[in-house]
């Protein structure tokens, strides 16, 4: 949604509402499309920030190449490396960087922060995870849903905590229209108020979003079974949680539920052993490799439609 200025923010997926499904084929056109880059640097002249508070591989990477790749300059602001957080406020960052920069990437720890620092600044912000959502993992998540949709039935299974990937994951199936139940353990529920958001979207587009009994249920009969890891970044000193997780476990015997076929899904990185099993990752049901290529695709699409609508516009009407 536009802000009064016409600046749109992505703090989770459903900021996109319906221009999610346009989002996904476009970044599904461009990846198949050889030439496209060649000639097509809708960023070019642009510079896009990015910060992280929390460890990456894959966000800070495909941000990286992919701002690369459409022309722009990419730049990496390590929290360990800039004034934030130990002498200057997320407002002052935010007024700051939007003199230099044509977008800002933030992950951080509370999602206070990534909200905040939209509000005060004056380019698009976009939120590379933070303890309540991950935006641009679900763009991923549905662009490889949507990829293998001749193939698998749309019932998504989630087992495992109630996350910041769950959050984005429901709003995204809410908004394309998939079927979703989730098993997670008792005190691990997801937040709410997303939930209540995810049950409204999909209420409006004919799907649902369900609470499994336990993991048995959840994937019986599904076509996707996603999962992700027991403790998150910033629960590290919750180790005790995993005790919770008895049974929930993605393994072969859980996944002997599910449809024949089925797209096994994970955000990575996985603690392989702890919430899935080397059997299942490495099986040919899983596409967690492409799900992380497809981080970098999605998220040229997003960033071009954020700050480049009219050539966003181009490409997908000449192509
Ligand atoms: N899935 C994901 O966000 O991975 P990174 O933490 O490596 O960026
Ligand atoms: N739930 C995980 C996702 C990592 C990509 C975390 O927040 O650490």
């Amino acid at each position: 949604m536009k802000d009064s200025e016409g600046k749109i923010d992505l703090l989770a997926i459903d900021d996109l509402s319906e221009k999610l499904s346009d989002i996904i084929d476009w970044a599904i056109r461009i990846k198949n499309d050889d030439d496209a880059l060649y000639d097509f640097k809708p960023l070019d002249g642009m510079s896009i920030g990015s910060i992280y508070e929390k460890p990456s591989t894959r966000t800070r990477v495909s941000f990286e190449v992919g701002v690369n790749r459409l022309g722009g300059q990419p730049i990496t602001l390590l929290a360990g490396d800039i004034q934030l957080g130990k002498s200057e406020t997320v407002a002052d960052t935010a007024s700051v960087l939007s003199r230099y920069m044509d977008c800002i990437t933030y992950r951080c720890f509370g999602h206070e922060d990534v909200s905040e620092l939209a509000e005060f600044s004056s380019v698009p912000v976009i939120n590379a995870l933070s303890d309540l959502h991950h935006p641009c993992q679900a763009a991923a998540d549905m662009m490889t849903i949507v990829e293998n949709s001749d193939k698998v039935n749309g019932h998504i299974a989630w087992v495992g905590d109630g996350n910041n990937v769950l959050h984005d994951l429901m709003l995204g199936s809410a908004i394309l229209g998939y079927d979703l139940k989730y098993a997670v353990p008792v005190g691990f529920e997801p937040d709410v108020d997303v939930l209540s958001r995810a049950m409204d979207i999909a209420k409006k587009n004919g799907s649902t979003i369900q609470e499994a009994n336990d993991p048995a249920e959840a994937v019986s009969g599904a076509g996707v079974i996603y999962t992700d890891v027991f403790v998150s970044m910033g629960e590290e000193h919750l180790e005790s949680k995993m005790e919770s997780f008895d049974g929930f476990q993605v393994n072969e015997g859980l996944v002997s539920n599910a449809e024949q076929g089925f797209l096994f899904m994970h955000c990575l990185p996985a603690h392989r052993g702890d919430e899935v099993t080397d059997a299942v990752i490495d099986s040919p049901n899983s596409v967690v490799f492409d799900q992380a290529e497809n981080r970098m695709w999605s998220q040229m699409s997003i960033l071009t439609y954020l700050c480049n609508e009219a050539a966003w516009q181009t490409y997908w009407e000449l192509r």
